[in-house]
């Protein structure tokens, strides 16, 4: 008898999972540690408590939902997030969340004898409002009070201010580190975010590395001035710096690397009048490569770009990056089951890197880590129109139930 999912309870907990954080403007909006956010977690907790299942909280709010008297043999984890970036999309990260949660109970309910228990996991902040991956590295690395205090997110809220307000988390928020002997492997369905897939016609995608990745800010300080009376080679001007820089960018990523990408998705001016010369133009930067070595470099060539772009229009320039989030390669092992049961269901499977990242790149830090794609409509993610089918969406979480079922009888 091969194990399956109950396909139409997973879609019906999709579709009400996805009511929760509509935004006006289109898509899904749950910032981490937001009400939209903690609405999810209640709706999630709920569904634990349907289930029969026990719900555990770390200091940061990762949850980690499991079967009652399971034993203290390492587990099996798999999960992903509930936070969303602003109006994206319904599948990213949810997917792998409630399929997590829809084998749990698949599990329970046939009675499974298994060799050592699965747990159904959610991490906190995977989106990266306040620090890339919170949830995961700090299942790992652990944040002092100190690093929590200087997170900040996209609109200048303190981390430790969100959480005063949180809920959803248990214990001490720098007591956040797990023994990875506690952990046997972990796996988490994501839709592919791009369009390979789709492309190839490939039902499943055995993901075989996770791409490296950083950010942060560049801050152009120049000086406000009364826009009709400053003569134009008399002005500081912050936003044509982050102009010039932000045009600059482009190149950078070509000059480094045919999978390298940058990105600057939000620029904040003050004093934002438009009859003022700006003073500061802040610059947020996304930047991505599957080799470290290559983000390395990009770190360092966006900071020569800025001082000079800042030196062409008389002004001054900061570049405060992140660390460096490390590609990872995903367990050989754990890709051959995936195949394996893709196989025996009948669907197509095929390698494929990811050029998003995911809490697997952490949890891969800690244990034997594989991760399974199912096709995004067009590629498209990080929008309102994410999609994936609903057979894709089952198809992808009978690959997970296979898979976990054999990670936890071998
Ligand atoms: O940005 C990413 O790649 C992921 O969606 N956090
Ligand atoms: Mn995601
Ligand atoms: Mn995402």
């Amino acid at each position: 008898m091969r194990l399956r999912v109950d396909g139409e309870r997973l879609l019906r907990d999709m579709a009400e999972l996805a009511e929760i954080g509509r935004d006006p403007a289109g898509g899904l909006s749950r910032t981490s540690f937001s009400p939209e956010d903690a609405q999810a977690r209640a709706w999630y907790a709920a569904k634990c408590e349907e289930a029969g299942l026990t719900l555990q909280l770390d200091g940061l709010g990762n949850s980690v939902a499991g079967l009652p008297g399971g034993d203290d043999e390492p587990a099996v984890w798999s999960g992903s997030h509930l936070d969303t970036v602003p109006r994206g999309g319904a599948f990213d990260g949810a997917l792998g969340a409630v399929a997590a949660l829809e084998c749990l109970r698949r599990l329970a309910e046939t009675g499974q004898q298994l060799r050592r228990p699965v747990h159904a996991v959610v991490f906190s902040d995977e989106e990266g409002n306040y620090n890339h991956l919170l949830g995961s590295t700090a299942m790992r690395h652990g944040f002092s009070e100190e690093e929590l205090a200087a997170m900040t997110g996209r609109d200048g809220d303190r981390l430790v201010d969100a959480l005063n307000g949180w809920t959803w988390a248990r214990g001490s928020r720098t007591d956040t580190r797990i023994d990875p002997a506690r952990l046997h492997a972990f796996v988490e369905l994501h839709i592919e975010q791009g369009p390979k897939l789709e492309q190839q016609g490939i039902r499943i995608g055995v993901v075989t590395s996770i791409v490296g990745l950083s950010g942060g800010l560049v801050r152009f300080h120049g000086r406000a001035d009364h826009a009709g009376t400053t003569p134009m080679d008399a002005r500081s001007d912050a936003l044509l710096a982050a102009a010039r820089f932000i045009g600059a960018m482009p190149g950078l990523a070509r000059g480094s690397g045919a999978a390298s990408v940058i990105t600057t998705g939000r620029v904040r001016v003050q004093p934002g009048g438009s009859n003022q010369v700006p003073e500061l133009a802040e610059v947020s930067l996304d930047f991505r490569d599957p080799s470290r070595e290559r983000v390395a470099a990009m770190l360092k060539a966006i900071g020569r770009s800025a001082q000079e772009a800042a030196a062409t229009h008389g002004v001054t320039a900061e570049w405060h990056a992140d660390e460096i989030v490390d590609p990872v390669p995903l367990d050989e092992g754990i890709r051959d089951i995936i195949r394996g049961c893709a196989t025996d269901l009948g669907l197509s499977s095929t390698d494929i890197p990811s050029g998003a990242g995911h809490d697997s790149q952490r949890m891969a830090l800690l244990t034997p880590t594989a991760m399974i794609f199912v096709p995004s409509r067009d590629g498209r993610s990080h929008v309102p129109v994410e999609y994936t089918t609903d057979e894709d969406v089952i198809a992808g979480a009978d690959v997970l139930l296979g898979t976990l079922y054999r990670l936890a009888n071998t």
